[in-house]
């Protein structure tokens, strides 16, 4: 594996850069590093948490001598309990593996509530215990509380953990926090919720997790746009006609039903995930691949959306959503959505933003689709097929083609639509692509917060969908029936036409 902070191209090594690099890389990281699974019990630590500490484990980032990992959580288990849960979760834990069983003996548990401080005094306890048996001098401890939790109990939860469990000094080593989304319901809940959590931590100990922006192909955007001299004076709306960012799901709510219906479409993909896409699409470049640079970058653009228009949104939800007896049979709840962002700056002015997701659609799909204009004068237009489209597949089979107007191999002169293609797997054999959550735990280990959302870049995603969120939520703004299995409303492939863009 690549020494933390180093990256490699192909056979050619990049130069350690600012960013990307440990923030901290001149002052060497000693003392235990302690980390703490809230909600261990639970749904997410099972399935991404645990998993992740294991690939990181087993690539040699989490260290045997230095590393321990505490579930906390309300449900009275033992530790043993807690490890037969997640064994299944890891790849091969079933067949026992020694990695599998020495990652499994890293993992403590302890019960308690989420609001007491009975239980983060046991916490505390535990995580100190630890440390005094690797002889850790107190103050040089890194503690990373992960909060795999509903976030109705972030407030409480961040308070006890200021109380009780912090590092023990600042003589060196951190506490940090990570949360999770939703970050609220809208501007003003994720407000007071980021006022409670400020209170309590500076911003640089709080990671907002977006796990969109651990993967692959959204962390390879910042350099495709500004290390491909290609791309730079294309990259406007000069050039390019419309961009698409789209997300599908071929399943529904299933077992989620609850969950879900408080929130839909909008806040659980198109807030978060889909617009953090949007900026690294669309914003300037910045002064350096610093942190704080890059999410500098990234407020501004959201600040330059437009107020979105109603006739610019499709609202669906699936037929049989509402047989799930989790959602209420009167739910407006938006399966699917459609919306067209534009950005009001001199380099996006004109060029629509189509926002889609869905869930209970025909295929399972995360891309960006940059489709660009019509050759001015075209000396071919009686035989053309299409336009050049650039299209990066986040997910499955991570891919980026660029959709080309070649002439049809043979004797005869006519035009055929073709593909530079760049398919991942094809191209980068054997490579494991790491799953976002490692990435990104292994982000707030370095203290790289450039992949985490900043309190004003959540502010400025809340502003831009408060207002239609409400309007939705006032039953003002119905949602079109669609077909599980379908490509979602007619309608929003109708609104796609109406702001330019044409199938390729
Ligand atoms: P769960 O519903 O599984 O909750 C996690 C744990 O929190 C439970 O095991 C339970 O532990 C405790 N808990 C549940 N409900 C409450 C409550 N009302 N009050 C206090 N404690 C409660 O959640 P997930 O693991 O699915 O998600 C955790 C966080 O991650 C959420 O913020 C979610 O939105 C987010 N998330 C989840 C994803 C997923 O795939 N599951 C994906 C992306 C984000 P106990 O009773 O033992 O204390
Ligand atoms: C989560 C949403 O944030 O992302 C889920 O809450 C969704 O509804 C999931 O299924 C999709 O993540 P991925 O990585 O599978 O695209």
């Amino acid at each position: 594996a690549a020494a933390l902070g180093e990256w490699h191209c192909e056979k050619r090594p990049f130069a350690k850069s600012e960013s990307f690099a440990n923030n901290n890389e001149n002052v060497p990281e000693t003392g235990c590093l302690s980390i703490i699974v809230l909600g261990a019990s639970g749904d997410l630590a099972k399935k991404k948490t645990f998993p992740a500490l294991f690939n990181l484990y087993r690539q040699g980032f989490l260290q045997l001598n230095d590393v321990h990992i505490v579930g906390y959580a309300r449900t009275k288990i033992s530790d043993d309990d807690l490890r037969d849960r997640i064994r299944g979760y890891l790849p091969n834990g079933d067949n026992g593996t020694e990695d599998v069983e020495n990652f499994l003996l890293l993992i403590k548990y302890v019960s308690g509530s989420y609001d007491a401080p009975e239980g983060f005094q046991a916490l505390d306890k535990a995580i100190s215990e630890h440390e005094f048996s690797k002889n850790s001098t107190e103050g040089s401890s890194r503690r990373l509380f992960y909060l795999a939790l509903p976030p109705s109990v972030y407030p409480p939860v961040c308070r006890m953990i200021k109380s009780y469990c912090m590092n023990k000094s600042d003589l060196g080593g951190w506490t940090r926090v990570v949360v999770e989304k939703p970050f609220g319901k809208d501007l003003e809940s994720a407000e007071e919720l980021s006022s409670q959590i400020g209170e309590l931590f500076e911003e640089p100990q709080i990671y907002r997790i977006d796990h969109y922006l651990g993967k692959e192909l959204v962390q390879n955007l910042l350099v495709l746009r500004f290390a491909n001299r290609l791309f730079l004076p294309l990259w406007n709306r000069d050039n390019i006609a419309n961009v698409q960012i789209v997300f599908r799901e071929d399943f529904g709510t299933e077992g989620r039903g609850g969950y879900f219906d408080q929130y839909g479409i909008i806040r659980d993909i198109i807030q978060n995930h889909l617009l953090q896409v949007l900026c690294l699409v669309a914003m300037e470049k910045p002064v350096s691949l610093k942190p704080e640079h890059i999410r500098d970058e990234k407020v501004k653009v959201l600040q330059s959306v437009l107020p979105i228009k109603d006739e610019e949104v499709v609202l669906g939800q699936y037929e049989g959503y509402k047989d799930d007896p989790t959602v209420p049979d009167n739910s407006n709840t938006p399966t699917f959505a459609t919306a067209i962002l534009h950005i009001h700056n001199e380099r996006w002015e004109g060029v629509p933003f189509i926002l889609k997701a869905g869930k209970a659609l025909n295929s399972r799909k995360a891309e960006i689709r940059v489709q660009f204009k019509d050759v001015p004068g075209d000396i071919f237009r009686c035989q053309k097929q299409g336009r050049n489209e650039f299209v990066i597949r986040l997910q499955p089979s991570e891919a980026m083609y660029m959709k080309l107007t070649v002439k049809q191999p043979g004797l005869e002169m006519s035009t055929a639509q073709s593909e530079l293609d760049l398919s991942y797997t094809q191209r980068y054999q054997g490579v494991a692509i790491p799953e976002a959550y490692e990435r990104l735990i292994l982000d707030t280990i370095k203290g790289d917060q450039q992949h985490f959302v900043r309190r004003d870049e959540l502010k400025a995603a809340w502003e831009i969908f408060t207002p239609l969120l409400h309007r939705i939520d006032n039953g003002e703004f119905k949602s079109l029936q669609y077909k599980p299995g379908s490509r979602g409303p007619a309608e929003a492939d109708q609104l796609l036409e109406k702001v330019g863009y044409v199938q390729t």
